[in-house]
């Protein structure tokens, strides 16, 4: 399993985004696309950036009956991106449907890993607004176990809780984690955060990093730094 970084290409409009891409004449990076780029531009801006020589992680984390699923991944398969997501709360049916939307006709398909619980999700809110009773950590793990058994490649998750999701889930399924800081770096909204050094101790397979890339003075160290450190 290749470790690699990707950048959160977290903007409101194709030519920011763009802009941001043309700095990286070297390596170039693999790249998220969330809702806000997508939403904005369309399924062209993810052909335009695969053009340009990118690996791509479609953030959009679908969940619906398994039978919309199961289109929609049919759809987002002709994109030719490299990873894609939904949330595993949708249950092990939707995720089985939706990766037999993904696969092609030749049995390849783009790695489709599960959000388990929104690391925005706490116990509390959790209790009182889905009325889900159990330890939170054991309703992650859960649901990384659903996603294991319904076929998907891996799961988004808390760096801090990939060294457990590996043991329960085995080592090749994949852990994609958020929240990465560097340790002389501004945090921002995040709360639970690790360095790319530490990610890498703890065994996360991809990190993405955004605002400490995309918002540094210097793209491109600050993306060969989180390189460095991560892969080494
Ligand atoms: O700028 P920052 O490094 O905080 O960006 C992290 C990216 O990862 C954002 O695109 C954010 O939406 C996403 N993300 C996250 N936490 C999750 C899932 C996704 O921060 N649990």
């Amino acid at each position: 399993m290749g470790k690699d970084v990707i950048v959160a290409c977290d903007f409101d409009s194709k030519e920011k985004a763009l802009a941001f891409l043309d700095k990286f004449t070297e390596r170039k990076p693999f790249v998220k696309i969330g809702m806000e780029l997508f939403y904005a531009e369309g399924p062209d801006i993810v052909r335009e950036i695969k053009k340009r020589g990118h690996k791509i992680f479609l953030d959009l984390k679908l969940h619906d009956i398994p039978n919309t699923v199961k289109k929609a991944m049919s759809v987002l398969k002709e994109l030719d991106v490299d990873m894609t997501n939904l949330h595993a709360a949708g249950t092990n049916r939707m995720m089985a449907a939706a990766i037999e939307g993904l696969t092609r006709a030749d049995g390849t398909r783009p790695m489709l890993i599960a959000v388990t619980q929104l690391t925005s999700t706490d116990q509390e809110s959790m209790e009182k607004d889905l009325l889900i009773k159990e330890p939170i950590d054991r309703v992650v793990m859960h649901y990384a176990q659903n996603a294991k058994v319904s076929g998907l490649d891996g799961v988004v998750c808390s760096p801090l809780e990939a060294g457990k999701v590996h043991e329960l889930c085995g080592i090749g399924f994949i852990t994609v984690t958020p929240g990465v800081r560097f340790a002389d770096g501004d945090i921002g909204d995040q709360k639970r955060v690790t360095t790319p050094a530490r990610a890498k101790e703890i065994g996360s397979d991809y990190i993405v990093v955004g605002r400490p890339i995309t918002a540094a003075d210097d793209p491109i160290a600050a993306y060969n730094r989180c390189i460095e450190e991560f892969i080494g």
